[in-house]
């Protein structure tokens, strides 16, 4: 098989701009597109992301502000663009579900379904939450508020379309379990599928008459309705990565996709809604679906409606980019939930990046340059210390790709600073001012060597956590003569 790799984002909605939480999915989605660049080559990486721009959120969003919601999405979507360039996201493309391309696709696929007859017409009623876009039955209430977000509710009832979900659920159940990489991780899978056993899912309705709601895509056999947000949402996965055919048959390059990545509150819909639709197009589900978890703030998760946001441009702008991804991806396992402040970041960057990284580079250069001219010497002897060295280099590139096949920021990283760890530990044990002292030329030329290698192999392997460390470091090793700069992580005064 064609070893490419699709990668997505969930598309963000734009009724508010990005925190921390957007920037984190984006920032991993980034990490695993450059990595896997580097593996299989530029050409066969696709990496996606976009914006979620229809839906009642947003047209309430645009009438406060009062222009008209085209306006305002163009207007918000350059926010995130910006935001992403400031991050150095290296998206290969970026949807919006409000271009042609996409809400053409989008009422093809209707057209599809209501033909194989998975679209039906019939009257609903129920309790809708607007802020969630969610509706719920009387019985799902909590104390008669949405029990998802805690907010009132409106009672509705109306003629819709419905998405026969229902005659699917055994074969979701069946893909679940036959495939055990489809949702990560693993205690995700076992909620998604406990969930499917114990309940009966009930019909999707898609759609939203036009009276109640007018910013979404219009249904093809029904003017009087525009698509439910999340129906229209989900698809932008496959409108961006291909077309279908005259006989309804989709073709695409790139899909299925790799690695969908999103937080763990969306799970429901990529994980029951997307696998469904898909199959009922007689397209394949994705490979693997990770839901990762939250950033809180104290007990509480980081969310525009919340209101205790943190914004990633201040975060970039006070401890740095780079600082700021490796942060995100480094502090907590993914999957886990974090609590985000600036102490941690603080912590993580005196510590992992100003003493252990930033000083190793700083040490290096400045040995080379006092007892080599500059000039980084051939490979000279090599004590037992340096040996081991050698060996850990010689592993880290597969240690880092099987970690991040497995999506494990974490464990990468954590190999990365092993390496660090022991070079530093080796300038601390081996003394170079007693070698130069003693003259012992060939164990300087030996030791200087090595540490000069362990950067470049560091540099080599961080590019796709920290892209610009990466290159001002391997700018400053050089090939034969280096060129030193200015420290890279100078200590944050606490
Ligand atoms: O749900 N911690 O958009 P959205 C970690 N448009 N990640 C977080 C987070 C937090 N506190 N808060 C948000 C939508 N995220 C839909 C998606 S996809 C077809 C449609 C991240 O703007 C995380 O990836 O509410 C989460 O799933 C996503 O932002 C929700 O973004």
């Amino acid at each position: 098989m064609w070893d490419k790799f699709y990668v997505t984002t969930p598309i963000y909605y734009v009724n508010a701009t990005p925190h921390i939480g957007h920037s984190y999915t984006t920032i991993a989605a980034d990490c695993l597109a450059r990595q896997m660049r580097k593996a299989k080559g530029k050409k066969n990486v696709f990496f996606l992301t976009g914006t979620d721009e229809h839906g009642q959120k947003i047209q309430k969003a645009a009438e406060v502000t009062g222009i008209e919601p085209q306006d305002f999405t163009d207007k918000m979507v350059l926010i995130y663009k910006d935001l992403w360039k400031k991050l150095n996201i290296s998206y290969d493309d970026f949807i919006r579900t409000t271009e042609d391309r996409h809400v053409e696709f989008v009422r093809e696929v209707l057209e599809i379904l209501r033909k194989k007859g998975d679209i039906y017409l019939a009257q609903y009623s129920g309790w809708y939450c607007t802020p969630c876009e969610t509706f719920w039955t009387e019985m799902q209430l909590k104390d008669g508020n949405c029990p998802d977000c805690a907010r009132p509710v409106e009672k509705i009832t109306e003629n819709n379309y419905f998405f026969k979900l229902s005659r699917y659920q055994e074969w979701l159940i069946g893909y679940i379990k036959e495939k055990p990489d489809f949702i990560l991780p693993r205690n995700r899978r076992n909620e998604v599928l406990s969930f499917l056993e114990l309940n009966k899912l009930t019909d999707l309705c898609i759609s939203r008459p036009k009276e109640r709601l007018s910013w979404g895509i219009p249904l093809p056999f029904s003017p009087e309705h525009v698509v439910y947000v999340w129906f229209d949402a989900l698809i932008n996965y496959i409108s961006a990565a291909g077309s279908f055919d005259e006989q309804g048959e989709y073709h695409s390059e790139w899909w299925p996709a790799d690695l969908q990545l999103i937080g763990k509150d969306i799970l429901r819909q990529h994980a029951i809604y997307w696998p469904i639709m898909l199959r009922a197009l007689n397209i394949e589900p994705p490979k693997t679906v990770f839901a990762h978890g939250w950033w809180m703030i104290g007990e509480d998760k980081m969310s525009k409606s919340r209101g205790n946001v943190i914004s990633p441009l201040d975060m970039a702008d006070n401890f740095g980019v780079d600082a700021y991804r490796y942060f995100l991806l480094r502090d907590v396992p993914f999957g886990m939930d974090g609590n985000f402040s600036e102490e941690a970041i603080t912590k993580r960057f005196n510590g992992d990046l100003a003493n252990d990284l930033g000083n190793l580079v700083y040490r290096t250069l400045t040995m080379v340059e006092k007892y080599f001219c500059g000039l980084i010497p051939d490979m000279g002897n090599l004590d037992e210390q340096g040996s081991r060295i050698q060996e850990k280099i010689n592993s880290l590139s597969g240690e880092i790709a099987s970690a991040l096949e497995a999506v494990d920021f974490g464990r990468a990283l954590e190999q990365i600073w092993i390496l660090v760890n022991m070079a530093n530990k080796y300038v601390e044990e081996r003394k170079p001012w007693n070698l130069a002292k003693e003259n012992k030329r060939e164990e300087l030329k030996g030791f200087i060597r090595i540490l000069a290698e362990v950067v470049r192999k560091v540099s080599e392997e961080i590019y796709p956590f920290m892209p610009d460390t990466a290159l001002s470091i391997s700018a400053q090793i050089g090939k034969e003569k280096i060129e030193k700069g200015k420290p890279l992580f100078p200590r944050i005064e606490t």
